[in-house]
Parts: C-alpha cells; sequence; structure tokens
C-alpha cells in the first residue's frame, strides 16, 4: 500500500485516539516524518509524547524490539536522555487499530524530550562534538548485552551490509561521485568487510543523525530520538554513522571526528582494530547515503530536496578523496590515548641506545660552538622575517652564520613557520596550512656531500621540481636489529645527486648519499638539507610530509620523531608546540588526570603575568583578584633575576653548605617572635604541614588531631585526614578515627554571633569540649593546627581571644599548636607579617607555602629549638629539593621585595579601602551579608535572606562569571560556595581597587536580588 493514499489522521483524530488509548485530554500538533504518523501531544497537565501511527505493513517484531532496547537502555543506564515508552489503557505499548478505510495501523505514544535538533543548534552555538561520542558510547556499553531477533534483518542501512548498494550505483547521476562511491564499496568488499567481520558485534542505534539529536540552551545534549533503524551489526558501526554526521558541512571535518571518537573511546574503549577499519567504515557510510538517495530519486525524479541533502555528502567525500586516511587513522589512534604511530616509541628507543653506531650526515661537527640556530619562526632574525626570495633568504643566513663563525645553520624541528608558499601548503581545512616543520635543516653551501648515517637502502627518490618543493629527494630505508624499519629523508640535494640513486640501491653507512642543491633547482630555497626520520612513509612517498598543519602535529610528531637522535647535536634545536584552548582541553582530558579541574565555564588559557595582570592567549588582559601565590606580583622582575642569577651557577641539595639556605633561614625567622628559631625547607604547603604533624607527633608521642571545621591543609593523605573541606565532601570517606572536629568560630553563620562579646571565648569553649573529649577516652592530643584566618571555610578572622584560650587548652593538655599561615602569611593582612599575631599568641609551629617563593615550589616549617631537637632521633630529615640555592635565593628575594617595595602596608592600606567601600555596598545590595576580612584577605558572602541566611551560592558564581566578562577575575569559597573571595597579590593597587568597587557594585546590581 503506498504512504500517499493510505488514511491521513489529522490533529482532532489523534486527539480522540490519545484518549480513547491512553485516557488523556491532549492538544495535537502534526510533526514532519516522511512514513509514518506522528503527533506532539500536549496533555491538560503540561505533560508532552509523541503518538506514532504506523503503516500497515509494519513489522510487529520490529516494533517490539524497540519497547525492548529502550526498556534495557532506561534499566542499565537510566541518565541516558531517551524517550520512554508510554503503556496504553490496556498495558501494554503498541495497539492495532484499523483506520477509516479499514487498513490496519499500530499506535504508540512515546515520552517527549525537549529540545532543538543539533543541525539546527549547530548554526547559533559552538557545540562540543565529544557530546555526541559520550552518547553513543553510553548506548552501546548499555546495549551490550540485550539480544532481540527483530534486530537481525537485512536492513541497507546497515554498512556491514554494504555491498548490496553496489546494484544502485550506476543511478548516481553525478559521474565524479558515482567513481568515488563505487571505489568505496569496493574497497569495502574488497579490503575492510572481511576486517570488519571480526570486530565485536551487538544492537546498535545506527542512526546518531544530527537530526535525532537534541540539544538544550546551553548545548548540552538533552535527547537521542529515533530508534527505527537499530540492528545487530559491529559496535564500530555505530560510531562510524555518528562520525560520518558529525563530519558533514565542516571546515575541519576530521577535528570533529576525532572529537566524537574520543568522547566515545572516554565511556566505551575502542579496540585497536575497530579504530584502524573506523574511517573507511565512515566513506562507506557516506557511500551509502549517496545510493539510497539515488535509489529514492530514480523511484520519485522531481524530488529536488532528495538532492540538496545529498549536497553535503558529495562534498565530503570529494574532500576526504583529498585527505590522507592514514593520518586519520593515527588522529583517532591519538585521540583514544594510543601511541598515534604504531612502533615510534621503539624506533626512538633504538636510536636512543644505539646512538655510538650512528655516524654523520655531513663533513662538519655540530658541535654548539660550530652551529647557529636560525629562528625561522614569523618572529624571525630581523623584523621582516626571513626574506622569501631565496637569494636573500641565502644572504641572510649565511652572514649570520659568518657573522657566528659557525659553519652549520640550524632549522628546528617542530618549529612553526611562516615561510611556506605554493598550495601544496594548504590542507582540507580552509582554516589552516601546514606550518610545523618536521625536519632539521642543516644549512650548508651548494654541493657539499651528505653521508648515510646507518646502512641502508634506497627506497624512494625523485626530483620534486616544483617552486618551494623538495627538489631532488632520496629516502633511505633502515632497519634496527630486530628488523624494524624506518627511514631518514634528504631534501633539496643537488640535481648531480640523482645519478648516484636507483630503487633499493644500498649505502653502507658513512658512503656519500647526495650533495646539497643550489637553487632553484633545489626547489628554490637558500641550500640546505631537510633531514628527517619517518617510522611510516604513509603512502606519500616522495611526497611525504616534512611540514605539518598544527592539528596534525601529535600524529606528525610520532610519525617523525626528533631528526636529532641521528644528528646528536648538544644544541636546542627543537620548537614548542602553541595549542589552541581546544586543543588544549583534548590534551588534558586525555594524557592528564580528570581531577584537575579547570576554573569558570569558559576556561582561560593564560600565557603571560604582569604584576597584577594575567594576559590570555587571545591578547585580553585580566585583574588578577584572586592570587595569594604570585605575592608580589606576577614574574616579579627582581624574583625572575634572583632565580635566573642562581640557576646557572648551582642548585644541588642541603647535603653541601650554601649561602642562600642560611641567609634566608635567617631573614625569614627574623620575621617571627621567639622562641622560634628554627626553619626547615620544603616544596609544598602540604610538605610543610606533613612535617609540621610528624614533628608534633614526634615530641608529644600521640597521635590524635584536632582540627577546625570546613578546613583544608593539603593533598598529602596525612592531611587529607586532617581536612574536613576533603573528608567530609565528594569523594570524601568522613573524619578518620584519629582527628576531632571543632566548630568553626563562624561569627556570621555560626551559633555565637560576631556581637557577642564573648565571641571568641564561647567557640574556643566549643574546641576545648572537643579536646576533653579526647582526653575523657584516655587519649592525648600531638596537635591543635588552625589557619590563622580561615581560607576555605569561607574567608572568616577568627573572633578576639579565641586561639589564646584554645592554645592554652591544648598545651595544658600536651599538645602542640600548629599555625597553618599557608593561604594568610606573608604580610597579606596588612597589620601584621602573620595571622597569629593578630590573636597574640605564639604557636609551636607555623607552617608557610603559596606566596613564599611568588609561584616558586617552595614551603618551609617554623618551630622551636624544643621541637626540633626532638626531632633529630638518629632518622635523618631528607628533602631532595627542599631548601636548595634557587629555592632559597628565591624566598630570600620575596622577603625583601616585600619590605623595599612596602608591600605589607599596601596590603593594608589597599585592603581596607576595598573593605570600606564593599561595607558602603551593604546598604544597596541585598545580596551582600557579611563583608569581613584583613588587609588583602577579603570574604564577601552572599545570602538570599538576611534572616535564614539562605546562601545565594548560584549568585555568588554568576557574579564570579559576570566579573570575568568584565576582565578581573575572582573565585567562591566557603562550605557553601556563597562566598566571593579576594586575595589578590600584595602589589594591587588604589586604583584597581576602586576599579574593582566600580564594577563589582555594577554586576551586583545586575543579578540583585529582590
Ligand atoms: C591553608 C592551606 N594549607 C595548606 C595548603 C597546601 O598547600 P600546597 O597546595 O602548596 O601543598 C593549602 C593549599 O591550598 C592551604 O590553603
Amino acid at each position: 500500500m503506498s504512504v500517499a493514499t493510505l488514511h491521513k489522521y489529522s490533529t482532532k483524530e489523534a486527539e480522540v485516539l490519545f484518549l480513547e488509548f491512553y485516557g488523556l485530554i491532549a492538544t495535537a500538533t502534526a510533526l514532519p516524518s516522511e512514513r509514518d504518523l506522528n503527533f506532539r501531544m500536549t496533555s491538560e497537565a503540561g505533560q508532552e509524547y509523541v503518538l506514532k501511527l504506523y503503516v500497515p505493513e509494519t513489522d510487529m517484531i520490529w516494533l517490539d524490539a524497540q519497547d525492548k532496547l529502550l526498556q534495557e537502555l532506561a534499566q542499565r543506564d537510566v541518565d541516558l536522555p531517551l524517550p520512554r515508552i508510554v503503556q496504553n489503557k490496556e498495558g501494554s505499548t503498541t495497539k492495532q487499530i484499523k483506520d477509516p478505510s479499514g487498513e490496519v495501523r499500530f499506535i504508540r505514544a512515546l515520552t517527549w524530550l525537549d529540545g532543538e535538533v543539533w543541525n539546527k543548534a549547530a548554526k547559533t552555538q559552538a557545540l562540543d562534538f565529544t557530546q555526541i561520542g559520550q552518547l553513543m558510547g553510553r548506548m552501546d556499553v548499555a546495549l551490550k548485552s540485550f539480544l532481540h531477533k527483530g534486530a537481525q534483518r537485512s536492513f541497507l542501512w546497515d554498512i556491514a551490509q554494504a555491498p548490496a548498494h553496489t546494484a544502485f550505483v550506476h543511478l548516481i547521476d553525478d559521474p565524479a561521485t558515482r567513481t568515488i562511491v563505487g571505489s568505496v564499496l569496493e574497497k569495502f568488499e574488497v579490503q575492510t568487510a572481511s576486517n570488519l567481520s571480526r570486530l565485536p558485534s551487538q544492537i546498535i542505534h545506527n542512526d546518531a543523525n544530527d537530526y535525532n539529536i537534541l540539544v538544550d540552551g546551553n548545548g548540552v545534549i538533552s535527547g537521542l530520538i529515533d530508534f527505527g533503524d537499530f540492528i545487530k551489526s559491529h559496535r564500530i558501526c555505530e560510531l562510524a554513522v555518528a562520525c560520518a554526521y558529525a563530519m558533514l558541512g565542516q571546515r575541519d571535518p576530521v577535528g570533529r571526528a576525532c572529537d566524537v571518537v574520543a568522547g566515545y573511546h572516554r565511556v566505551n574503549p575502542l579496540l585497536k582494530e575497530e579504530i584502524a577499519l573506523l574511517y573507511d567504515l565512515i566513506r562507506v557510510r557516506l557511500a551509502e547515503s549517496c545510493c539510497m538517495a539515488a535509489q529514492q530519486y530514480a523511484a520519485d525524479p522531481g524530488n529536488e530536496y532528495l538532492l540538496i541533502s545529498q549536497k553535503d555528502v558529495r562534498e565530503l567525500l570529494t574532500r576526504m578523496e583529498q585527505i590522507n586516511p592514514q593520518v586519520v587513522h593515527y588522529r583517532f589512534r591519538d585521540v583514544c590515548g594510543l601511541e598515534a604511530c604504531n612502533g615510534s616509541r621503539k624506533i626512538v628507543q633504538w636510536l636512543s641506545a644505539n646512538a655510538d653506531k650512528i655516524g654523520p650526515i655531513c663533513q662538519h661537527d655540530l658541535t654548539p660552538d660550530n652551529v647557529l640556530v636560525l629562528d625561522l619562526s614569523p618572529l624571525s632574525v630581523n623584523d621582516e622575517g626571513i626574506p622569501h626570495s631565496a637569494e636573500d633568504a641565502t644572504n641572510v643566513i649565511f652572514s649570520l652564520m659568518e657573522e657566528a663563525n659557525a659553519a652549520v645553520g640550524i632549522g628546528s624541528y617542530l618549529e612553526d613557520r611562516d615561510v611556506y608558499k605554493g598550495d601544496f601548503f594548504e590542507t582540507v581545512n580552509p582554516d589552516e596550512k601546514r606550518t610545523v616543520h618536521l625536519g632539521i635543516d642543516l644549512f650548508l653551501p651548494a654541493y657539499e656531500p651528505l653521508y648515510a648515517p646507518l646502512d641502508g637502502v634506497v627506497r624512494v627518490h625523485n626530483d620534486n621540481t616544483r617552486d618551494y618543493d623538495y627538489g631532488p629527494v632520496v629516502i633511505l630505508e633502515h632497519k634496527t636489529d630486530e628488523g624494524d624499519v624506518f627511514y631518514t629523508k634528504y631534501g633539496h640535494l643537488s640535481r648531480t645527486s640523482l645519478e648516484l640513486w636507483e630503487d633499493g640501491k644500498a649505502f653502507k653507512k658513512g658512503e656519500v648519499i647526495g650533495y646539497l642543491g643550489p637553487y632553484p633547482e633545489n626547489g628554490n630555497w637558500a641550500p640546505h638539507v631537510h633531514f628527517q626520520i619517518l617510522i611510516d612513509l604513509m603512502g606519500m612517498e616522495n611526497d611525504v610530509c616534512g611540514v605539518a598543519a598544527r592539528s596534525e602535529i601529535n600524529v606528525w610528531s610520532s610519525v617523525c620523531p626528533s631528526p636529532n637522535l641521528i644528528l646528536g647535536m648538544k644544541t636546542k634545536c627543537q620548537g614548542s608546540i602553541v595549542r589552541n584552548s581546544k586543543s588544549i582541553r583534548g590534551e588534558r582530558s586525555r594524557h592528564l588526570s580528570p581531577n584537575l579541574s579547570l576554573s569558570y565555564s569558559d576556561p582561560l588559557k593564560i600565557i603571560r603575568g604582569e604584576g597584577q595582570f594575567l594576559y590570555t592567549d587571545q591578547g585580553e588582559k585580566y585583574l588578577d583578584m584572586v592570587n595569594n601565590v604570585c605575592h608580589v606580583g606576577h614574574c616579579h622582575p627582581r624574583v625572575v633575576a634572583a632565580a635566573a642569577e642562581q640557576m646557572p651557577v648551582l642548585n644541588t641539595n642541603t647535603r653541601y653548605m650554601h649561602d642562600n639556605i642560611v641567609n634566608y633561614a635567617r631573614e625569614l625567622l627574623a620575621t617571627f617572635p621567639d622562641p622560634l628559631e628554627v626553619c626547615f625547607f620544603t616544596n609544598s604547603g602540604s610538605e610543610a604541614n606533613d612535617l609540621a604533624l610528624r614533628l608534633s607527633r614526634n615530641y608529644t608521642g600521640s597521635e590524635d588531631m584536632l582540627i577546625v571545621d570546613h578546613a583544608y591543609h593539603g593533598n598529602l593523605t596525612s592531611l587529607i585526614d586532617l581536612s574536613p573541606y576533603k573528608f567530609n565532601r565528594k569523594g570524601g570517606k568522613g573524619c578518620p578515627d584519629h582527628v576531632k572536629i571543632c566548630p568553626m568560630p563562624d561569627g556570621y553563620r555560626g551559633p555565637i554571633k560576631a556581637d557577642d562579646p564573648d565571641c571568641g571565648l564561647k567557640y574556643a569553649d566549643m574546641a576545648i569540649e572537643q579536646l576533653e573529649a579526647l582526653v575523657e577516652a584516655g587519649r592525648k592530643p600531638a596537635a591543635f593546627i588552625a589557619e590563622s584566618l580561615l581560607g576555605c571555610g569561607g574567608q572568616i578572622v577568627l573572633p578576639d581571644g579565641y586561639l589564646s584560650k584554645v592554645y592554652a587548652a591544648v598545651r595544658a593538655a600536651g599538645g602542640l599548636c600548629i599555625a597553618d599561615e599557608v593561604q594568610v602569611g606573608f604580610g597579606r593582612i596588612g597589620s601584621h607579617m602573620w595571622g597569629f599575631e593578630l590573636q597574640d599568641v605564639v604557636p609551636d609551629i607555623v607552617t608557610l607555602g603559596k606566596p613564599i617563593g611568588n609561584g616558586h615550589p617552595l614551603g618551609a616549617v617554623i618551630t622551636t629549638r624544643a621541637v626540633a631537637d626532638a626531632f633529630f632521633n638518629g632518622m635523618e630529615y631528607f628533602n631532595t629539593f627542599g631548601g636548595n640555592p634557587v629555592s632559597c635565593a628565591i624566598g630570600l628575594e620575596v622577603l625583601q621585595i616585600i619590605r623595599d617595595e612596602r608591600l605589607q602596608n599596601n596590603a593594608g592600606q589597599v585592603g581596607q579601602h576595598i573593605m570600606d567601600g564593599l561595607e558602603q555596598m551593604l546598604a544597596r545590595h541585598a545580596l551582600m551579608g557579611e563583608v569581613r576580612g584583613r588587609g588583602l584577605f577579603i570574604g564577601v558572602e552572599l545570602v538570599r535572606d538576611h534572616d535564614s541566611l539562605e546562601p545565594a551560592t548560584a549568585e555568588a558564581s554568576q557574579v564570579v562569571n559576570l566579573m570575568k566578562d568584565r576582565g578581573i577575575l575572582l573565585s567562591t569559597d566557603g562550605p557553601l560556595d556563597n562566598v566571593v573571595k579576594i586575595k589578590p597579590p600584595i602589589c594591587f593597587s588604589m586604583e584597581d581597587a576602586d576599579h574593582f568597587l566600580r564594577e563589582f557594585d555594577q554586576c551586583m546590581s545586575l543579578i540583585g536580588y529582590h
């Protein structure tokens, strides 16, 4: 029965059916569909459904399989954004009815999913394609053990059934497309199919196209629809379908496919064999699409829509002809975290281990005094850069070499250059050219001889005669002892070299293999040899890339490891790879732990810092107000100079005597009250706290610790145990037995308010209760540890009298008192150098970190002679890096800068100005609950209600993001994440403060709470 002559249900009829079979009054809206009828139904209660009416020949097994499949998915992965089946009044999912013309029809209903289809959403938002891969990966994981006989069918959209399409190829009207499709299908039959048949199979969705994926307003996938194409096939076909559609119409189709693959692999790891076939399978899917459209067009010749929708498919297939499939294969391997070029690492190891067996390639020593490394990047030897004409370039380069008295000029490996001309440096991505150099250039006079560095045979020889190409080029094939093959390539040689080469000719190590060419016969360059190692010729032979596109650099640096493995120069001859934000995020997700978070919804790539400012790769300038590490200002020139002066002289450990460590210890200790007189140097605040813990346990012979709620003291195992901020939050294992938590002395949110004259004493009593509980249990504290102002707790200033009362009680019980000054120390609070001084106490141990080295990894523990001596029990305290001459030079310089630039006073003045400004805003912005702090350690707690203190967490995050949009970096903290924290480098100026206050005021008005 033709679909055209079937009864077409009206929306009214759909509403009647829906009421009859589902018992729901709903309004129907017709949805576009090719064969079946679909209606969007909105019930009176506002719930939404899709009502589906199938054509008579619909197979019940197929419908049943869809129901079971959706049930399986709902059970296995409840969070997948999929529709749910709606049961009808009879409790079944599908109902057979007769339509008004007497035809049998099936009706079914599903829940409605909100969202815009991916295809449309992509026109207005930049979408993250890894989501598609993740979604389909999760689908396949959930469907892994699902079986249904309805999925075993012959189906033209199954990639594995591609040969069936051969019969339709002749129907494709465009000859070029016809040829491509024909060859794609042929390759599948001859090569791919048998490999595919060995790969894992299961039931797959098989239709992740950009009209079946829904996206919400934030660009997050909110649904996958249309389960009609499911099939039992190979799992990799699922991904191939998703990639094929993701690539359509994209400027960088392979980049988008890589995103999808990376997303899939993260949740459903692929086999190497699957990755190897993927690119071919994508092409097969596109070829199938052409055949299907041609077949449909033949049956319905007037249907121009079919041709329009095919435009992108044909265009992509044609572009894919220009793309090297091996490069794509390696890119897929790379985004899956595998070695991009299989075997590269092994060859690199062999070359490294056998360096003594490698001979020179030219007659000059490549010692540092005999080579000149040229800068051939855009910022070049002179302001105009290296001139492009071969003659000019030769003059410039060779006179530079002469000036430097260097026999050889060097062009670096992985240098990103602007010197390449010629359309063969274009890529299929219109936004990208090939610019990154994969070899090392040796600039030498024309006709100088070159030698084989190892035994090898001629694998490729040619005269590449285009301008800016290689001219005469030879590639030798070498073998390792284990028989692994690799290649060395020599480009830009002389025509006289051509006579030396013939296929398979063997060269012994040290034999002349060619001569440097003069321009223009060398490709029209200044005379040099382009020397490159290759692990794989990528099917490109004499055209194998010597220069790569940035987006392919992971692949090409694996295919072409550093030529210096053979040249053995001691001089730096490798450029650094600059990546865009997307690439960095991809690399982070593949090679770094996901535990490392990024700040802001749209993270920043910061490339430079100066004073209180940070600059992004996009040239944007940010005022940094959350950096108590780069304390005296980012990249302070005096700190940089201190490091640069000491680093070339000596850096070693504390087992040798050095001035720096003692001079630094003296100056640092001079800032502490007696009896704090001994220093230990560490590499971080965490190490300092861990050592403080060991010192106190050693001194007291006890294990137990008293801590303050919500504190964070560091990332070591011992300190996670002391950090409720970690152990009581996500992923934490709760409070350990040896730890007692004292309530946070929070005069704003805690039970005792700041206006209580005994606030500090009462909170101290609460801490003492914990101490007493410990003592009553027959135990004794090793120490009480607290920050001198509470950082993670929400920038809280301790109430007067708190520490002195707690310290007295702890000491009376035999414990020590540790002040963690990792966040607040070094003059930040303005009135004092150290936070504990605000409380009129002297701790037994003080720990230092963050600001101490202005960004250099450094930490310290300051303690008494008695505690230090007790620790001297025969076991050496050795810290490889702690206290090294470079670190000490830096630490010393930081101390002197704080003094010389009067930064402590500055922190006090500017901090007070900010506090005053913020306090004036309290009356204007109801969201602002409390402003607190000292110096440049300030918190603004946001609340929705001043009585209930309901935290304004979302608003705090909103204000931070708004401020970021205005070029000011802040963040939130506190147990409820509703405290805006302010702790800029202490060189922050009054002008910066006023700028901040103006912007903050405006942002608070924008999010104002009514
Ligand atoms: C109060 C406090 N103590 C200790 C540490 C740990 O310092 P680091 O990260 O240098 O190990 C931190 C770090 O945030 C901290 O805020």
